[in-house]
């Protein structure tokens, strides 16, 4: 990797708001927790989370120009700007950080909509980013506790509380998120 893990964190940490920078520092510790809880790669789920939110302060414009130049997921700018920020994320990991490593780039690229078939590095950021130590939401113990002993349940908690969330303020619901779902309760289903 081109950068150190200093290196890489000075540099995010001077794009967005000391607010923002203490919640990724939960991202990251928690992404290790979880990466080590389920046997994912820590090292991989810290760099991950480190960069997961580089874009989330970015201009939506500058945002909208990146996803149109660079032919990134087109539909995305039909749904929340929320969403955009993950997509950009992994293609400046990529372009401006080096970041190489798919499974990295998939953490970042997938880490606020989920998606079907998700990775193991992909649901432990995915989750951190959910239940890191600053978030307060109403369900978010119950997240956490479920974290201890069940990924997979723990995310469609998380998915869950995102949909119904969505549902009641008659808000688009962006497909990837309901594939998500679907898939982990068909795997724990299956699992049974
Ligand atoms: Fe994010
Ligand atoms: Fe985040």
């Amino acid at each position: 990797m081109a950068y150190s893990r200093e290196a890489l964190i000075e540099a995010v940490a001077a794009q967005m708001p000391d607010k923002r920078w203490k919640h990724t520092l939960g991202v990251m510790e928690t992404s290790v927790k979880l990466a080590e809880r389920y046997g994912a790669d820590p090292v991989k789920a810290e760099t991950a989370a480190i960069l997961h939110d580089v874009a989330k302060y970015w201009p939506v414009e500058r945002m909208r120009e990146i996803i149109e130049r660079e032919g990134l997921s087109p539909e995305l700018l039909h749904y929340d700007k929320q969403l955009w920020h993950a997509e950009v994320g992994a293609f400046v990991a990529e372009r401006e950080y080096e970041i190489t490593d798919s499974e990295i780039l998939g953490a970042i690229r997938y880490h606020t909509s989920g998606r079907e078939g998700m990775t193991l590095l992909e649901k432990v950021v995915c989750l951190a980013d959910y239940m890191e130590p600053g978030r307060d939401f109403p369900g978010v113990d119950s997240i956490r506790k479920l974290a201890k002993t069940s990924l997979e349940e723990a995310l469609v908690a998380g998915f869950d509380s995102t949909i119904s969330l969505l549902l009641q303020k008659r808000q688009i619901i962006f497909p990837l998120t309901v594939l998500a779902r679907n898939d982990l309760v068909r795997i724990l289903e299956d699992t049974k």
